[in-house]
């Protein structure tokens, strides 16, 4: 069970703070709260999620125990860097705070560790603010990821508590933080730069290099016929090419 006490003391600033034992989706509850006029700053994490959700309409597993699974209801930021940017940036920072662990990005929120993704991120528009969920792999639950091969855990030995508030505080932190220092982390972090890369556009398969990140977040990618710049959607790289790249 989550202690919300600890999560205070990690946490360091004032923010109104909520901790279930289960939840179906801590996105969906704050998205529901939000439009029935609750619009404050908030944290909501959950010691499991029966509904975990991911990106694309994917699910995210969410066992007991093993992970975090938080969300945070936000203003939007004020200028043109994403938030979905700024939070992988800031659970960079938080894991190496904790951990002394290296994470590595994945364009464009997925974050890696020994070639295996460990955290996810989601974030949702409702009325005039964002809901930012954060979902975590601290250890490998018994049973594994069966349907999810890419998956693995951070395996460090430090409190679920600890990480939920230090993430929390470098996201907060993250929203008033000048967007060069945020896109000169993710720039070191990137997984992809150099790599080929497939995409999915308008129903067609497509190749390209990747070059980089734009002052927007967006992936500059080399394709045959030019530059361009990808502001949505997900690439991927061949398993054995991210295997190989830590
Ligand atoms: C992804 O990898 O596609 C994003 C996964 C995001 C999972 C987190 S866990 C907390 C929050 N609640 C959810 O239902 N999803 C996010």
């Amino acid at each position: 069970m989550l202690k919300e006490e600890k999560i205070r003391r990690a946490l360091g600033v004032d923010l109104p703070l909520t901790c279930l034992d289960v939840c179906d989706s801590t996105n969906l509850r704050l998205k529901e709260m939000c439009r029935s006029g609750d619009n404050s700053v908030q944290l909501l994490c959950a010691g499991s999620q029966t509904n975990g959700r991911g990106r694309l309409g994917r699910s995210f597993l969410s066992p007991e125990g093993t992970g975090i699974y938080m969300s945070l209801l936000l203003p939007l930021p004020k200028d043109d860097l994403p938030l979905t940017i700024r939070a992988a940036a800031a659970v960079c920072r938080a894991v190496e705070e904790v951990t002394g662990q290296t994470l590595h990005i994945k364009w464009v929120n997925d974050l890696f560790l020994r070639g295996k993704k460990v955290c996810g991120i989601l974030a949702e528009a409702v009325e005039n603010m964002a809901v930012l969920g954060i979902g975590l792999n601290v250890k490998m639950p018994e049973e594994g990821f069966p349907q999810v091969p890419i998956a693995g855990a951070l395996e460090a030995e430090c409190e679920r508590e600890m990480l939920i508030g230090r993430i929390a505080f470098h996201v907060l932190e993250s929203l008033a933080e000048n967007k060069d220092s945020i896109l000169a982390l993710y720039r070191e972090r990137m997984l992809l730069t150099g790599k080929e890369i497939s995409f999915n556009q308008s129903g067609q398969e497509r190749s390209a290099r990747v070059l980089g990140v734009d002052e927007q977040g967006g992936l500059m990618v080399q394709t045959k016929t030019g530059t361009e710049i990808l502001r949505t959607g997900e690439v991927s790289i061949g398993s054995n090419q991210l295997a190989a790249l830590e």
